[in-house]
Parts: C-alpha cells; sequence; structure tokens
C-alpha cells in the first residue's frame, strides 16, 4: 500500500482570496516573499489574487520563475528572502511558480546544493524546519498548491522532486484567478490535471480513497475542460476545472507512471510539461490496456467512449479538438533524443508505479509511435 495522506489546510471557492490576510496571520507571518511570475504580473492576477493585503505588503517580489523552476532560481530566491527579512513565501502563479516557491522556502533554512534532498538522490536527506508556506494557484493544472513534492531541474540537469509533504502552511484556490486564462494554458494544464487523475487511478499501488479522488477528478475534467478553454469566463467550468486540478494532486501520491516519466527528461530539455503530459496520455493507455482491468472501463465511461478499445482515440480526438499538438516532433523535438530519454524514463520515480512493468525498449518504442 502507499501512504494514505492528503495535503495541507485548502480554502477553496470564488473569492478565496479574499481570506489571504487571515491565513498570513495563523501562519504568523508577517513579512512575505511573494514569489510569481511576470505573465501573472503582467495580466494583473497578482493584483487581483493580493487585492486583500496592503500594497506594502507585498513589496517583497520574486519574478525571476522559468518556465520550468531551476536549482539556480531557487537560490537567487532564497537570497531575496533573506535580503528583504523575510519570514515566509506566498506563491501564486503556476505549477513554476508554486514548485519555485516550495524550493526557495527550503533554501531559506537548508544550504545547497538542493539535490541533498532530491528523491532521485540515493543519498536523500530528510528536511528540516522551513518557514510558513501559502500558495494560491492561477492555473488549474499541477496542483502543486498540494502535491508533496517540488519538480526542479537541478544543477546536475536531472527533472526531479524534492519531497516536502509537509511544507504548504495553507493553499487558497480561488477559481476567479483562472477566468482570463488562454484557451490552449487552460487545454494543456487542464490535460496535466486530468494525466494525473488517470495516472494515479492506473498506478497498481492501493489507496481507495486516492483512487476515488481520481475518479471524481477525471469526471469533472472530462465534463468541463471544453467548456473552459472555449467559454473561458464560465464560472462553474472553471471552478470544476480547478477542483479536478486539486484532486489530481491529492491523489498523485499513489504514484503516476509512463506519462509523467517521459514528460519529466523531455521537460527537462524545456517543453511544457502539460503539452508534453497531454501528447503522451493515449499513446501510454494504449500501451497499458491490457494492464488497467476494470480500470479501463471506469476510463472510457468516463470519457465518453463506447469501449475500452475506443478509449485511447477518444481522448486523442480530445486533444486535438483543444487545439493541443500531437506529436513530440509538432514541438521540434529532434528524433536523436529519443533513446536518452527512454533511459532516462526507465530511472524517473513515476516509472516504478506504471502498471506494465516497462523496458527501456518499450520506452523507444512507445516514445517512436508518439514522435
Ligand atoms: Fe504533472
Amino acid at each position: 500500500m502507499s501512504l494514505i495522506l492528503f495535503g495541507p489546510p485548502v480554502h477553496f471557492d470564488f473569492g478565496a482570496r479574499k481570506l489571504l490576510p487571515q491565513v498570513l496571520a495563523s501562519a504568523r507571518c508577517a513579512k512575505p516573499l511573494f514569489v510569481t511570475d511576470r505573465g501573472v504580473l503582467a495580466a494583473g492576477v497578482f493584483k487581483q489574487a493580493t487585492e486583500a493585503l496592503s500594497s506594502d505588503l507585498t513589496q517583497a517580489l520574486f519574478s525571476e520563475v522559468p518556465p520550468n523552476p531551476t536549482e539556480a532560481s531557487a537560490i537567487a530566491g532564497a537570497q531575496a528572502f533573506h535580503a528583504f527579512g523575510c519570514d515566509g513565501v506566498v506563491g501564486i502563479g503556476g505549477g513554476a511558480a508554486l514548485d519555485l516557491a516550495k524550493a526557495i522556502a527550503i533554501l531559506a533554512t537548508h544550504s545547497p546544493p538542493l539535490w541533498n534532498y532530491s528523491n532521485r538522490n540515493p543519498a536523500e536527506l530528510p528536511l528540516g524546519v522551513t518557514p510558513p508556506l501559502i500558495l494560491m494557484p492561477t492555473t488549474s493544472g499541477t496542483g502543486s498548491e498540494v502535491g508533496r513534492s517540488a519538480v526542479i531541474i537541478f544543477d546536475n540537469g536531472i527533472k526531479a522532486g524534492v519531497r516536502c509533504p509537509a511544507i504548504v502552511t495553507a493553499a487558497v484556490c480561488d477559481p476567479e484567478l483562472t477566468l482570463g486564462l488562454p484557451p490552449l494554458v487552460t487545454a494543456t494544464t487542464g490535460m496535466d490535471a486530468l494525466a494525473h487523475c488517470v495516472e494515479t487511478y492506473c498506478s497498481a499501488t492501493v489507496n481507495p480513497p486516492a483512487d476515488a479522488i481520481a475518479v471524481d477528478g477525471m469526471q469533472r475534467i472530462f465534463s468541463n475542460i471544453r467548456q473552459a478553454v472555449l467559454h473561458g469566463h464560465d464560472r462553474q467550468a472553471r471552478w470544476h476545472m480547478m477542483m479536478g486540478s486539486l484532486e489530481g494532486a491529492l491523489c498523485f501520491q499513489k504514484g503516476m507512471g509512463a506519462v509523467h516519466a517521459c514528460a519529466h527528461p523531455l521537460g527537462a530539455l524545456g517543453y511544457h510539461h502539460g503539452t508534453l503530459n497531454a501528447i503522451l496520455l493515449p499513446h501510454v493507455l494504449r500501451l497499458n490496456l491490457d494492464f488497467l482491468g476494470e480500470k479501463a472501463n471506469k476510463i472510457a465511461e468516463l470519457c465518453g467512449a463506447r469501449s475500452v478499445s475506443e478509449m485511447p482515440e477518444k481522448i486523442s480526438n480530445l486533444i486535438a479538438e483543444l487545439g493541443i499538438p500531437l506529436r513530440l516532433r509538432d514541438l521540434g523535438l529532434e528524433r536523436v533524443r529519443l533513446s536518452g530519454i527512454a533511459q532516462a524514463a526507465m530511472r524517473d520515480n513515476a516509472n516504478k508505479t506504471n502498471p506494465r512493468l516497462m523496458t527501456v525498449d518499450l520506452y523507444e518504442a512507445l516514445l517512436d509511435q508518439v514522435y
């Protein structure tokens, strides 16, 4: 069995952002470092997210958030934490900003290299005390606000996680922050959330509460992703997408599978995580189909396929409908990279819980098909 552990306190609803002052007060955080990306600032979403706070409280700001967070950016963020004299961290943004906020909170009280704390390091060290950390998502995708790790590209080039299951003091999820999210970002981040629900549901580890959450998340995402992409201001669709994203991360404690095992090394090359997951998902489902048992029927039912064998194609059609590329070659990836990615996927932690036992050859064949 996997460890049954569900995340931090979550304030979730339209307008939840207005609770930020009281959330900071209960965390005993008087001077937070805000971690957000430039896109969130430029779109006015940071201002909206922090509208309940006085403007002097939001002066300590770190906005150097790369699309895939790196160890160097976490070190720079921790330096800003100390330079501003902060006593807590508030991450506002998509998965990159939230994962970087986690890494900054870790490095605020731990010396680099961050690799010391990586779940891929055989000599992984346990984390000590970290400052209060409050996370507010502005996309519905990674669910990093309740996820149990921070995904980082370490200085050695490996993209992997830092295990930090208890680092988040509180999550504040306000679907109003996603109303203006552009269609393609809504689609690709939404497919990341869907991949979390599907992969954890398919993983062979035993965790019935996580399975129930995964099914609920899949249902919400399959029923609302088209509407959220086509009519971004549909409040109900946005609410369900944010809940599906939260649920995807609550359940991925079961472990994921080949989609994420491939997406991590591909992401280390700079490609967008949600886009990669969308491209990989139907192919991995086809590869795993005979190893899913009854679960294949459930996924087929939820996505509206008439049969289990039609299910991967149904998901492919959804991805095409949402305007997401269908092939790795569409991203500009060179074919020569595939063999290295296959080897890295075998070493990725997500590979350990794929329902089908994988080999480098199977990964190569999969990636070749996806290409
Ligand atoms: Fe993911």
